[in-house]
């Protein structure tokens, strides 16, 4: 087996590679506004109703119109899935990690094809949907491996005359519920780190990027998968989603999204249901208010552009942007000031080529909100720059900085999750991260500073799931970085990461007298 190894990035200033691009986005075209079925069980079924799913960037281009599963077909489902695991659970872990390899190379081939899927059903720019894809190859390869690592157990002791092991088996059926903003590697993520662990899955999708699970759902059976292990069943969240986090099958939940989202199926799967045989388990990852602290001895440089990349990179829609800068009072404006030069600097539109930094925002619930969070920054600190928003044709918004934020402010502890950075400062380092740490939220974290003591004082007291120095605080990479927060971020599962897989299994330990 040849070790992991993060999926390279694409460099679009080759000609090569932005003609290859291309070429996704016309076989991308080729099937824009196509139906798309739920799949259950290997059968396609078409519902009257649908889910359109929509170009942000481009209103009224309908990237396609997918069915949409109610309560009954949710049913339907659970009981292919429960009867699929009984025979999946006794699959060789060898043989399911062979059709999550299997699926990494049809999805390298198809690369481009799927990034450029992202750009029109996600609005994401280039190299952000690039990093997408490359992400899902990534989570294919990872979990592979990291099951067939843990095929045999672990080890523990046995005395003489006894033989002890100590194993992992499968839980049974998941509910794999997956966000819009990293629609294809967290929702393939989610899905092939249950699957490959013995579990069968009900995955549905978020409702705006319904098209891209589809299309890795057919990668999935290509590979080999047996029908009824991976089910698509795209849906209302409120209905589909309340319905089988409350059925008394449902073995685990596994969820990515929003904090008041995730703190609801948290609560309502800790209810045992009627017939309920056992407790769920819940995998909740949640939002963030991302901080970037800057020290005084610093890159101030390398400070401003990582603070640029990680707050309006993706239109700042990432659980790790950074929301939030906290600057030592000392170098307060020469940050602030390039910051804004910088932000000033940013394209903005559709995405149709990979010279445009940063595209829309996912919808018009989102437009609306980013740009309500951005009245509530005029009354409370100093618009520094963007702050304009244009719904005409897409949903476009400005990347916006605010300076002068009480730590306190509403900018400064709510989650906006649009491209939207609010500027503090601080009375020294220490002050620093205390502010950055007065949130609800742990997810993500990053440090500018050429002081290893200071540096090392972060490391012990920023608390948060992934700390970054002398970077951005985006871009973790799986397998190297493994990705999870902190309290209302959520379980901190860390996808991604050696522990995660062990999440969706149970141990069991068998002690034999010799
Ligand atoms: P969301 O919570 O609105 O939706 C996420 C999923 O939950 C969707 O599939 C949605 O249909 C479903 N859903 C909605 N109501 C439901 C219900 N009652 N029961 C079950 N499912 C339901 O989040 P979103 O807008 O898709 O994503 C953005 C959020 O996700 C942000 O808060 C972001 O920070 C977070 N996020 C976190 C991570 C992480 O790893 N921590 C990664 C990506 C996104
Ligand atoms: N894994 C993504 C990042 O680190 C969310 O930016």
């Amino acid at each position: 087996m040849i070790p992991y190894k993060h999926e390279p990035f694409t460099d679009f200033s080759v000609k090569e590679n932005k003609k290859a691009f291309e070429e996704g986005l016309q076989t991308v075209e080729s099937y824009l506004g196509q139906d798309y079925p739920l799949i259950i069980g290997g059968e396609r079924v078409i519902t009257e109703e649908k889910i359109v799913s929509y170009n942000p960037g481009k209103k009224n281009e309908v990237v396609g119109r997918v069915s949409k599963a109610n309560q009954d077909i949710a049913e339907k489902a659970m009981q292919v899935a429960d009867e699929a695991f009984k025979t999946w659970r006794k699959v060789k872990p060898e043989i399911r990690a062979d059709i999550l390899f299997r699926a990494a190379a049809i999805v390298r081939r198809r690369k481009h094809e799927f990034s450029a899927l992202l750009v029109k059903e996600a609005g994401k720019p280039w190299n952000e949907a690039d990093a997408d894809t490359a992400e899902a190859i990534d989570f294919l390869e990872y979990y592979g491996r990291e099951m067939l690592a843990l095929k045999d157990g672990k080890k523990v002791e046995s005395r003489p005359g006894e033989y002890n092991r100590y194993d992992y088996i499968p839980l049974g059926v998941g509910v794999v519920i997956s966000p819009w903003n990293f629609a294809f590697a967290i929702m393939a993520g989610t899905a092939v780190a249950a699957l490959v662990a013995g579990n069968t899955v009900l995955l549905k999708p978020a409702s705006t990027t319904p098209v891209v699970a589809a299309k890795f759902v057919e990668v999935m059976e290509e590979a080999g998968l047996p029908k009824g292990v991976l089910n698509y069943i795209p849906g209302s969240g409120k209905e589909v989603g309340d319905y089988l986090v409350d059925h008394q099958r449902t073995r685990f939940i596994s969820f990515t999204g929003s904090r008041d989202v995730g703190t609801r199926i948290y609560e309502r799967a800790a209810k045992v249901q009627p017939g309920q045989v056992w407790l769920k388990r819940v995998i909740a990852e949640m939002g963030g208010k991302d901080t970037m602290v800057v020290d005084q001895d610093a890159d101030l440089e390398l400070a401003a552009q990582s603070i640029v990349k990680s707050a309006f990179g993706f239109s700042g829609q990432k659980c790790s942007a950074c929301s939030r800068a906290v600057v030592v009072e000392n170098v307060y404006d020469q940050v602030l000031d390039r910051v804004v030069e910088l932000t000033k600097e940013l394209s903005l539109g559709e995405t149709t080529t990979p010279e445009t930094f940063m595209g829309p925002v996912i919808d018009q619930a989102a437009f609306d909100k980013i740009t309500s969070y951005i009245e509530i920054g005029k009354e409370e600190g100093r618009l520094v720059a963007g702050g304009e928003g244009d719904s005409s044709k897409g949903y476009f918004i400005k990347p916006t900085v605010f300076a002068d934020l009480h730590p306190n402010s509403r900018l400064m502890q709510e989650e906006i999750f649009g491209p939207v950075v609010g500027f503090t400062k601080a009375k020294d380092f220490d002050h620093a991260i205390e502010v950055a740490n007065d949130t609800d939220y742990g997810l993500t974290g990053a440090v500018i500073t050429n002081n290893r003591m200071n540096q090392e004082k972060a490391r012990e007291d920023f608390h948060v799931g992934n700390l970054y120095f002398n970077r951005g605080c985006t871009g973790a990479i799986v397998g190297y970085q493994p990705f999870g927060g902190f309290d209302m971020s959520g379980t901190d599962s860390k996808a991604g990461g050696p522990d995660y897989l062990t999440l969706h299994m149970q141990a069991k330990t068998t002690s034999e007298m010799l």
